[in-house]
C-alpha cells in the first residue's frame, strides 16, 4: 500500500487479566450490555469482539479474553492481534498468576499496555501495592514515574471509565494506526466454529482492505465465498473495513483461530491455494 492510500482506523484493544478481575464487566459497562449474565458460571470461554463509540470520541474495537488458567492460547492470541492491551487488575486481589501471564504475552507481542485497577469500590482496594508489585514485572506506571498509563476504575459503579477511554485515545494517537480500506481484504480469524444451522462460521478481525459479501477467499486450508457478514449485534452487514470484527458465513469448513483470511480473484485460485495448504 502507498502511504497516500492509508486511512486512520480504530484501535484494537484487548482486555486481559486474571479470572474474575472484571474484564467482561468492564466491557459491559462500556457497552451498556450484560454479557456476563449469559456466561456459564460467569466464566469467559472465548474471545468476544465488540466495537464501542464513546460520546465525543472515535470508535474502539475491544476484544474480551478469558482469565481462566485453561485458556493460555486465547490470551496469547489476544495479545498478538491487538494494538493496545488493557491489563485489568482487581484492586482487592492484586497481581495473580494470569495477570503475570498476560504481562508476559503483552511484552512478547511488543504491544503497549494500559493498567486498569478495577473494583476500586471494594473495601479492601489497595492500588498502591499493585503499582509497587508491577515494578517487579517491569511495568512502571505513571504514578511510579514510568510511562505506562494507569487508571483506577469500578466497572460495577461505572466509575473512571471516561479516564480509561481518554487513556486509550491518547495511546492510540501515539500509534498513528492506519490501513488501506480500498483493497482486497486481509483478516485474522479470532475464532471459528461449526454452527448447526449456519454451517462453518469464522469471527474475523479485518486487518486491511474491505471484506464484502460475494468476495472469494482462502483461509488456512479452507476456502469460500462470503455468503453473509454478521456484526456483533447479529445484524447482516454488506462490508467490513479495517479493525471491524465480523462473522463470516460461506466457508468450506471451519478454519483455525489465528489463520489469515485473504480475498483472491476467483474460485479456481481459492481452491488451488486451499488444496496446496491442506497437502502441506
Ligand atoms: P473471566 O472472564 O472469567 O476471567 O472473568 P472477568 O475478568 O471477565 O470478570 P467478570 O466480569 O466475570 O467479573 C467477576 C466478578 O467480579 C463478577 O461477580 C462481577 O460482578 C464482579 N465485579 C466486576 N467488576 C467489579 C467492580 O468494579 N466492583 C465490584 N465490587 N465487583 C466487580
Ligand atoms: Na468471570
Ligand atoms: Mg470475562
Amino acid at each position: 500500500d502507498e502511504a497516500a492510500d492509508l486511512k486512520p482506523r480504530p484501535p484494537v484493544v484487548a482486555i486481559m487479566g486474571h479470572v474474575d478481575h472484571g474484564k467482561t464487566s468492564l466491557l459491559d459497562a462500556l457497552r451498556g450490555t450484560d454479557v456476563i449474565a449469559g456466561e456459564a458460571g460467569g466464566i469467559t470461554q472465548h474471545i468476544g469482539a465488540y466495537q464501542v463509540t464513546p460520546k465525543g470520541g472515535g470508535t474502539i474495537t475491544f476484544l474480551d479474553t478469558p482469565g481462566h488458567e485453561a485458556f493460555t492460547d486465547m490470551r496469547m492470541r489476544g495479545a498478538n492481534v491487538t494494538d493496545i492491551v488493557i491489563l485489568v487488575v482487581a484492586a482487592d486481589d492484586g497481581l495473580m498468576p494470569q495477570t503475570i501471564e498476560a504481562i508476559k504475552h503483552t511484552k512478547a507481542a511488543g504491544v503497549p499496555m494500559i493498567v486498569a485497577i478495577n473494583k476500586m469500590d471494594k473495601a479492601g482496594a489497595d492500588p498502591t501495592t499493585i503499582r509497587t508489585r508491577l515494578l517487579e514485572h517491569e511495568v512502571i506506571v505513571e504514578a511510579m514515574s514510568g510511562d505506562v498509563q494507569d487508571v483506577e476504575i469500578s466497572a460495577l459503579k461505572k466509575e473512571g471509565l471516561d479516564k480509561l477511554i481518554e487513556a486509550i485515545n491518547l495511546q492510540a494517537e501515539l500509534l498513528e494506526l492506519k490501513a488501506n480500506p480500498d483493497r482486497d481484504a486481509e483478516a485474522t480469524v479470532i475464532e471459528a466454529k461449526l454452527d448447526k444451522g449456519r454451517g462453518p462460521v469464522a469471527t474475523v478481525l479485518v486487518n486491511r482492505g474491505t471484506l464484502k459479501r460475494g468476495d472469494i477467499f482462502v483461509v488456512g486450508s479452507e476456502s469460500g465465498k462470503v455468503r453473509a457478514l454478521v456484526d456483533e449485534h447479529g445484524k447482516q452487514v454488506k462490508t467490513a473495513g479495517p479493525s471491524k470484527p465480523v462473522e463470516v458465513l460461506g466457508l468450506s469448513g471451519a478454519p483455525m483461530a489465528g489463520d489469515m483470511l485473504a480475498v483472491v480473484e476467483d474460485e479456481g485460485r481459492a481452491r488451488e491455494v486451499a488444496e496446496y495448504r491442506a497437502a502441506a
